[in-house]
C-alpha cells in the first residue's frame, strides 16, 4: 500500500506535468498569432536645433506618435515595452540609434494610442553630423509574455530630414 507521502508526491508531479504542458501550449499558440500592428510618427515641430559648447549637435522636436498595437496582445501577454528611435548614418557609424521616447503598455485597452510629446530623451549626436541629416524613425516593441519567450519587432518609417541650419 502506498503511503500518504508517496501519493501526495505523485499528485504534485502530475500537477506540475499538466502545468508544463499548459505553458508549452500557451507559448505554442502564440506562434500562430500573426500580429499586424500599425504606427505613424510625425515630426510636428523642430523646437530648437543647436551645437552644444563642446561641439555636439542637439535637436529638440515635438512628435505625434500614433500606434495600434492591440494585435500584439493575446491572453499570454503580460505587457509590451515600446520605444521610438531616430536612426541615421554618419561617416563613423553605419547605424546611430537614439531613443527619443518609450513606454510600457500594460493591456490591450491601452495599446491604441496617440501621443503628442517632445522627445523624452535627448537627441544628441556624437559630433556635428545633424545638419540636413536624413533619418528614419522606428517604433520598436518587446512583447513580454506570461510564459514563453519574449519577442521583438519594429516598424521603420523613412524619409525624415533635419533642417539645414541651426535655429
Ligand atoms: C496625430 O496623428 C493622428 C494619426 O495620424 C491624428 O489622428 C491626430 O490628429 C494627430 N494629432 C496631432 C496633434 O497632430
Ligand atoms: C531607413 O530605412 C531604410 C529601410 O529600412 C533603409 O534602407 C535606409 O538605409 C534607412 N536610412 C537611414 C538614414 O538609416
Amino acid at each position: 500500500m502506498h503511503s500518504f507521502g508517496y501519493r501526495a508526491n505523485a499528485l504534485a508531479t502530475f500537477a506540475i506535468t499538466i502545468l508544463v504542458i499548459m505553458c508549452a501550449m500557451a507559448s505554442f499558440s502564440d506562434t500562430f498569432n500573426t500580429p499586424s500592428p500599425t504606427a505613424s510618427v510625425k515630426v510636428l515641430n523642430i523646437n530648437w536645433f543647436q551645437k552644444q559648447l563642446h561641439g555636439n549637435d542637439e535637436v529638440s522636436m515635438t512628435l505625434n506618435i500614433s500606434a495600434d498595437l492591440q494585435s500584439l496582445f493575446t491572453w499570454n501577454t503580460k505587457q509590451v515595452f515600446v520605444f521610438v528611435a531616430a536612426e541615421y548614418e554618419t561617416p563613423k557609424n553605419s547605424l546611430n540609434q537614439i531613443s527619443l521616447w518609450d513606454g510600457i503598455i500594460p493591456s490591450k485597452e491601452n495599446a491604441k494610442f496617440s501621443i503628442h510629446t517632445s522627445n523624452k530623451y535627448r537627441f544628441i549626436d556624437q559630433g556635428s553630423n545633424l545638419k540636413g541629416k536624413e533619418f528614419n524613425l522606428t517604433l520598436h516593441w518587446h512583447v513580454m509574455p506570461k510564459t514563453g519567450k519574449m519577442f521583438t519587432n519594429k516598424i521603420v518609417m523613412t524619409g525624415y530630414r533635419l533642417p539645414e541650419d541651426y535655429r
